[in-house]
């Protein structure tokens, strides 16, 4: 008897599967798949050499940040030191102003202001000898009229973009346009909210900075969790 013959006769247990999968909790699969997306494209930039920082926009209490650090260390044992600086930018305190365009009923400053202090007490101690900064504050002041290499930053490898809105996604790619080099990844985390809306969120904003910069090129790489999208830079 082959499988399908068996569960069409034993109902049950696609009950069974049916029951356990509804019970996994949304949020627990969304993060599990973000530290995929990260450990992808931490492995294909070390397989392709793809050398310089991991930079993460949006640290909220490090989860995605601590993984990057800790998933590069067995990466490295793959393919010999990177030599990866981490470096995580947040103001602690959730979105600051949310402008007209950008509001959503889900994201509301309270939402991610965070015991800041403990997140980077827990961040020290995930680092465990690897190389990292958190730069903190409104990316309005941390990012605008700033260059990476105000905060020594080279190049980039793996650029995860988690800050959910389409202001802060902009200021984000602004700011890593001069050190994208063939074979960075740019992970959007939130890349299909706003009810596919193409005016609103990291969508947006990363439709906009094609249009603006023409002469870098991508190409879509992945795609991860709930509607979570990877692509790698082709050309610059
Ligand atoms: C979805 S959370 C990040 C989640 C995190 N990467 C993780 O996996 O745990 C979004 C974060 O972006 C930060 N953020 C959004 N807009 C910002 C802005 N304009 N300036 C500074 N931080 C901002 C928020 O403070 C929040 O912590």
């Amino acid at each position: 008897m082959n499988l399908l013959n068996f569960i069409k006769k034993n109902l049950i247990i696609q009950n069974f599967v049916a029951a356990l999968v509804s019970k996994i909790p949304p949020y627990l699969e969304f993060s599990v798949s973000k530290y995929l997306g990260i450990k992808k494209a931490m492995y294909i930039t070390a397989h392709d050499k793809t050398h310089g920082s991991y930079l993460e926009f949006g640290v909220f209490t490090g989860s995605s940040f601590n993984f990057a650090m800790k998933v590069n260390k067995s990466i490295d044992k793959l393919f010999g030191n990177t030599k990866c600086e981490f470096v995580g930018f947040d103001s602690f305190e959730g979105f600051g102003n949310i402008k007209q365009e950008d509001k959503h009923p889900m994201f509301n400053d309270k939402t991610f202001s965070v015991d800041e202090k403990k997140v980077l007490k827990n961040i020290k101690k995930c680092s465990k000898g690897q190389k990292y900064q958190i730069v903190k504050g409104f990316f309005e002041s941390t990012l605008k009229n700033k260059k990476p290499l105000d905060y020594n930053i080279q190049n980039a490898r793996v650029i995860m973009i988690d800050c959910d809105l389409k202001e802060p996604t902009t200021l984000a790619l602004d700011f890593v346009k001069t050190v994208l080099q063939k074979g960075t990844i740019i992970l959007f985390d939130d890349y299909i909210f706003y009810k596919g809306d193409e005016k609103k969120g990291e969508y947006a904003a990363f439709e906009e900075f094609k249009r603006n910069n023409p002469e870098i090129k991508f190409r879509e790489a992945f795609e991860y969790g709930y509607g979570s999208k990877a692509f790698i830079v082709s050309s610059v």
